[in-house]
């Protein structure tokens, strides 16, 4: 990939692809092209044909998903399964067929089985039950990996896979019904501390183990991949480290500075146990993190209070 490469990130606006985008940019690279869904619902098999014949990008970061929190996926399984298989297949089809050189698939943890080992290797793929939570978006997910896959076995075309951990930073989905745990805690402890609530509800028992990656190093590893892996091998992308809900509470608690009280409402699921990811693969290729999660918490929370403080989806 060269400063000058025609390179198209699917989702340019979402979590991923903003962050993707602002590194390229950083990065030196000055023909990034993008369509908003509004321009291009890539759900659309038709309308994704004729846009990558007229577009013809050497290079495709597909970031575009339908992503969710727990309650989403339990609200809108059809659209998590169906909604991803055909922007992954569409944008993935019409790639290979227009001769883009490269293209990126990013995946998700929640791929591996509920009970895996930890740390989770790569291998681990396919080796037991889904976490029922979220499964109808993990197997799209698996049927996108398995499309890259068998596109490279069968026309040796190069498309790798990443698998991230638990992602967070600017650009996050702040709203209580569909986001993650991260930009939950932070929206809920700050509106306590502005309301003056005396206690904060957490959801689960606050036990369950994870891990997360400041977006921007996500993005910085999915350039670094783009330019140094050429493998059918998925291959994950963290920092190695998790911390328990609770832990993770006390720390946002903390970096907000509320003074109340937190409660745990135990009535609410906890999804899987333990999230780790063995990064032992990239650690070799030579990447590795750069924001330790107190400081991605303070730029997540700065960046909350100047653009999505009271809105659902920034
Ligand atoms: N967030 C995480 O913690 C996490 C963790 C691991 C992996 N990932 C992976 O990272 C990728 C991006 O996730 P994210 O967190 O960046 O999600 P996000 O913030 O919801 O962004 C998804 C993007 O995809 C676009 N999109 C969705 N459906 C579309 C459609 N039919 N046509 C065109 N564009 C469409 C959205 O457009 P709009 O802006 O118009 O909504 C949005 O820009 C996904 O593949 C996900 O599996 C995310």
């Amino acid at each position: 990939m060269q400063p000058q490469s025609r390179i198209y990130v699917a989702g340019h606006r979402g979590l991923v692809g903003s962050a993707i985008y602002r590194q390229l940019q950083q990065q030196g690279y000055t023909n990034v092209i993008t369509a908003t869904r509004q321009e291009l619902d890539l759900r659309d098999e038709l309308a994704v044909r004729r846009w990558f014949d007229q577009q013809q990008p050497e290079y495709v970061f597909l970031a575009a998903a339908k992503v969710g929190g727990i309650l989403a996926n339990a609200t809108y399984p059809v659209d998590f399964l169906q909604d991803n298989l055909q922007i992954q297949t569409n944008v993935i089809a019409h790639s290979f067929r227009t001769g883009v050189k490269k293209l990126l698939f990013l995946g998700s943890s929640c791929i591996y089985p509920k009970f895996a080992p930890q740390p989770i290797k790569e291998e681990y793929l396919l080796t037991g039950a889904l976490e029922p939570t979220n499964q109808w978006y993990a197997v799209a997910k698996i049927a996108g990996i398995k499309l890259c896959q068998a596109y490279r076995q069968q026309y040796g075309w190069s498309a790798i896979c990443a698998m991230p951990t638990n992602l967070y930073g600017p650009g996050d989905n702040f709203d209580l019904q569909t986001s993650h745990v991260l930009p939950a805690l932070i929206r809920k402890f700050h509106e306590a501390k502005v309301q003056g609530q005396p206690q904060v509800t957490v959801w689960g028992t606050g036990t369950p183990r994870r891990e997360f990656l400041y977006v921007d190093d996500l993005a910085d590893a999915c350039i670094f991949l783009m330019q140094h892996y050429d493998d059918p091998e998925i291959i994950n992308v963290g920092t190695g480290e998790d911390l328990s809900i609770k832990e993770l509470a006390a720390l946002v608690q903390k970096i907000v500075g509320y003074q109340g009280e937190i409660v745990y409402d135990t009535s609410k699921p906890d999804g899987t146990p333990r999230k780790l990811l063995d990064i032992s693969r990239l650690q070799a290729l030579g990447w590795q993190a750069q924001t330790p999660l107190a400081l991605g918490i303070e730029k997540t929370y700065e960046w909350y209070l100047a653009h999505a403080q009271g809105c659902t989806k920034a």
